[in-house]
């Protein structure tokens, strides 16, 4: 028996929605043929969108995406994205299998999409081997809204109107495959290239005027990196990146996504907690560096990294999607809720046929992948105050990859608590005997009896289920019905291998 303690009184900050946020790379299938096809494509489509792409993220109400890239961002010249489709500019997408690259998703599709996804819009800059004017052009172009050169070749391009911009990064990945910088000559650029980022007013949406303007951030555990861009540049940056993925072995062997065994299963979520002394340390920095914690955190790449599937393009990064995903997103969500102090947006990688994908299409046909369903368990987190919570949990795990065997994370919105739970055990269940504290008489939300009505649902199966083109529905959520209420609180039965979210109203 597992001692849960839930105090809602306690409040520990805001859980940002965009800690719930995608990425879409010029990779693969992501962008061509995952989100859009074309508007003469067969597969019904608005715009260009997949309809039922479109539908099913609205679904887990996505809340931002970050495009063109990862690696492509620090190859891409937003100019040849624009204008008449024929008359767009080709290139070869160096870092995704050489393929030919059309350039007929660029700015005006990208916003288009996320005004179809009703999301914000997040544009990774290239500070690889863009120029400063470049970059400076491309925000003129996306936000002014009086008249200048860029504004006025926006709306001969067909946009009136300015865009909001919520999220520009300087660079990706610059310490790699964004310029094999130093830190020191990546701080220095920083702070010239962000100088001319300027923010233009906008008349009709004064909040839309401030973009928040992300530096780049460490590769995993490199904590000088962190230190000397906010050491040297602390005071032009609002945000700054962490990328971390979870690959079962090392960056030599990734292992498959479907085919392994139990070992591999508990080595795969020890590598993906990882992310909680990652968190830990670079905050660390952060709080050292920045008293005032202006200065927020966002893990723009995360997820799993397996082999691609035998048989398709190895550039493109296509993986099977399973109960093993799902539980790795259900911890680093978890996780995140944890660290919402710091923690402004995290951008799993990616959205659509690329790694850790929310959906995998071929032509017409749609697959929504478990670590799909664990954002949409979670999804009530979004806005909400993360509240206490705590639970000693007993170990569990083989072959010296041992990890915890409960996770959670717990929030409060609208007087509703929001409780997510995993038990990684892939043999044992856990029985959680949970202590809600009653929430004080001074708030509207009165109760002595803590929980009122409750709705719950699991997604559980095999390690390795998975759900594919013929058999959509092998993992689904179901409602959960695992808990009996009592005076304290409840009690939980967890399912060995199980995501579970709670939904109690107080
Ligand atoms: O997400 C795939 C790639 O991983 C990105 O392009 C890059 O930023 C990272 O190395």
């Amino acid at each position: 028996m597992i001692r849960y303690y839930i105090n809602p009184n306690i409040k520990k900050g805001t859980i940002h929605k965009d800690i719930y946020g995608h990425f879409a790379e010029h990779l693969g299938h992501c962008v061509y043929g995952g989100l859009f096809v074309g508007k003469d494509s067969l597969v019904p489509n608005t715009n260009g969108m997949r309809n039922d792409v479109v539908d099913a993220l609205k679904e887990i109400r996505i809340p931002v995406l970050r495009w063109p890239g990862g690696c492509f961002a620090d190859e891409y010249h937003w100019k040849d994205g624009i204008g008449p489709l024929e008359a767009r500019k080709r290139m070869i997408n160096t870092n995704w299998g050489g393929l030919v690259e059309d350039n007929s998703f660029g700015t005006h599709e990208f916003m288009e999409l996320c005004r179809q996804l009703g999301c914000d819009a997040y544009v990774n800059g290239n500070l690889g081997s863009g120029s400063v004017q470049e970059m400076s052009e491309w925000m003129e172009y996306m936000t002014f809204d009086g008249a200048s050169p860029m504004s006025e070749l926006r709306c001969q391009n067909g946009a009136a109107e300015p865009w909001k911009v919520a999220y520009f990064a300087v660079g990706n990945e610059n310490w790699g495959g964004g310029g094999n910088m130093t830190a020191d000559y990546y701080a220095d650029l920083y702070r010239r290239y962000a100088t001319f980022l300027k923010h233009f007013p906008n008349g009709k949406h004064p909040e839309w005027d401030k973009t928040f303007k992300i530096a780049c951030g460490p590769n995993a555990d490199d904590y000088s990196w962190m230190e000397t861009v906010l050491k040297k540049a602390g005071a032009y940056i609002d945000g700054i990146s962490l990328h971390y993925y979870t690959v079962p072995f090392d960056w030599n062997i990734h292992g498959s996504a479907t085919d392994f065994d139990e070992e591999t299963w508990y080595r795969t979520l020890k590598n993906t907690l990882v992310m909680e002394s990652l968190l830990t340390n670079h905050i660390a920095i952060m709080d050292a560096y920045d008293r005032e914690h202006r200065i927020k955190m966002i893990v723009d790449e995360w997820g799993t990294w397996y082999d691609t599937e035998p048989g398709r393009n190895p550039g493109f990064l296509y993986q099977q999607n399973t109960m093993r995903d799902a539980m790795v997103a259900g911890i680093n969500l978890n996780l995140f809720n944890k660290h919402c102090g710091r923690i402004r947006m995290t951008n799993i990688a990616q959205i659509a046929n690329v790694l850790q994908s929310m959906v995998l299409t071929e032509g017409e046909k749609l697959v929504l992948t478990p670590s799909y369903y664990v954002f949409k368990m979670y999804r009530e987190h979004q806005n909400a105050e993360l509240v206490d919570s705590y639970l000693k949990s007993p170990e569990t795990g083989m072959g010296g990859y041992e990890v915890p065997q409960v996770m959670e994370s717990c929030s409060m919105k609208d007087h509703v608590l929001n409780i997510t739970l995993n038990n990684l055990s892939l043999k044992e269940e856990a029985i959680l005997d949970v202590v809600i504290t009653p929430v004080f008489e001074d708030t509207t939300d009165v109760s002595e009896v803590p929980c009122r009505s409750i709705h719950g649902e699991i997604l559980t199966g095999a390690m390795n289920t998975h759900n594919t083109f013929e058999n959509q529905n092998q993992i689904l959520p179901k409602e959960f019905t695992g808990y009996q209420t009592n005076a304290g609180g409840m009690r939980i039965t967890l399912p060995p291998c199980s995501v579970v979210s709670l939904q109690i109203k107080q």
